[in-house]
């Protein structure tokens, strides 16, 4: 059985002493044995602290960024090999925050995306439409588009690495999250168009919810059946939060 993916986006939040707090609390309640894979994607600058605080445990190191050049005059970035060094995982790409606040395009996903699955570690492309998409009922329009037009570039040999994360952009930090039967909608027809594209490429894709997921929420989300695990902002900062989130999933999909 796939394992749920519960992913924790730290943003630009933490301090050395927070994150310490922080890791010690995931290093309690977490459980190499359980359903679910703890995945933390602290700021580059805090990679090595948690990479020495998790070795040995069952959490999973992920970044939140990468850039897609092997190597070279790129001042301020992070290349594929470098998260590599760290053991790190996971990357996400395409999140809403990168894509309307640094203007990244989707031929640099799909770039950062390639560079990703041939230095071996898995992409997380978060997807998702906007409020006024969402109100004039095209969000399942906007999602499809958005992954067709990665596919395109990447090529579906390549894309069966990817993890998809769909990311309402209103409900990111808005603690408005979609409602189960909203989030379990798009998520069906997520699962439907690449299923049609290759049903054995995709049979085992794993789709994550996030946006403002809570201890209160995601009870009901992760009973949804194309609900395979969430991507978290808020709330993983706060360790309460993260474990009921953590032992909750892990007792629905036992
Ligand atoms: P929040 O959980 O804070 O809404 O953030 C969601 C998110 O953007 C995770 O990548």
């Amino acid at each position: 059985m796939k394992k749920i993916l519960i992913i924790a986006n730290w943003k630009m939040n933490g301090s050395v002493v927070a994150n310490s707090k922080l890791l010690m609390a995931m290093l309690k309640f977490s459980n190499s044995l359980s359903h679910s894979e703890l995945v933390v994607c602290p700021p580059h600058i805090y990679m090595h602290q948690v990479k020495e605080y998790i070795v040995g445990s069952g959490i999973k190191l992920g970044a939140q960024n990468v850039n897609e050049n092997d190597d070279g005059a790129y001042t301020g970035e992070v290349s594929v090999q470098m998260l590599g060094d760290f053991y790190c995982r996971y990357c996400l790409v395409g999140h809403s925050e990168r894509r309307l606040l640094f203007n990244e395009s989707t031929t640099r996903i799909a770039d950062k995306i390639i560079r990703l699955v041939a230095g071996g570690l898995t992409p997380v492309l978060c997807i998702g439409e906007n409020l006024a998409q969402r109100e004039r009922g095209e969000a399942k329009r906007i999602v499809t588009e958005q992954l067709a037009a990665i596919i395109e570039i990447v090529g579906l040999t390549c894309f069966k690495s990817v993890v998809i994360a769909y990311e309402p952009i209103w409900a990111i930090g808005t603690g408005k999250t979609a409602s189960a039967e909203q989030a379990q909608d798009v998520h069906k027809v997520i699962r439907q168009y690449l299923c049609n594209l290759d049903k054995n490429i995709f049979k085992n894709l794993s789709i994550l919810y996030g946006g403002s997921v809570n201890e209160n929420n995601a009870g009901d989300l992760i009973k949804q059946s194309d609900i395979d695990g969430f991507l978290i902002g808020g709330a993983s900062l706060k360790a309460a939060s993260l474990e009921s989130i953590y032992l909750g999933v892990d007792s629905v999909k036992a």
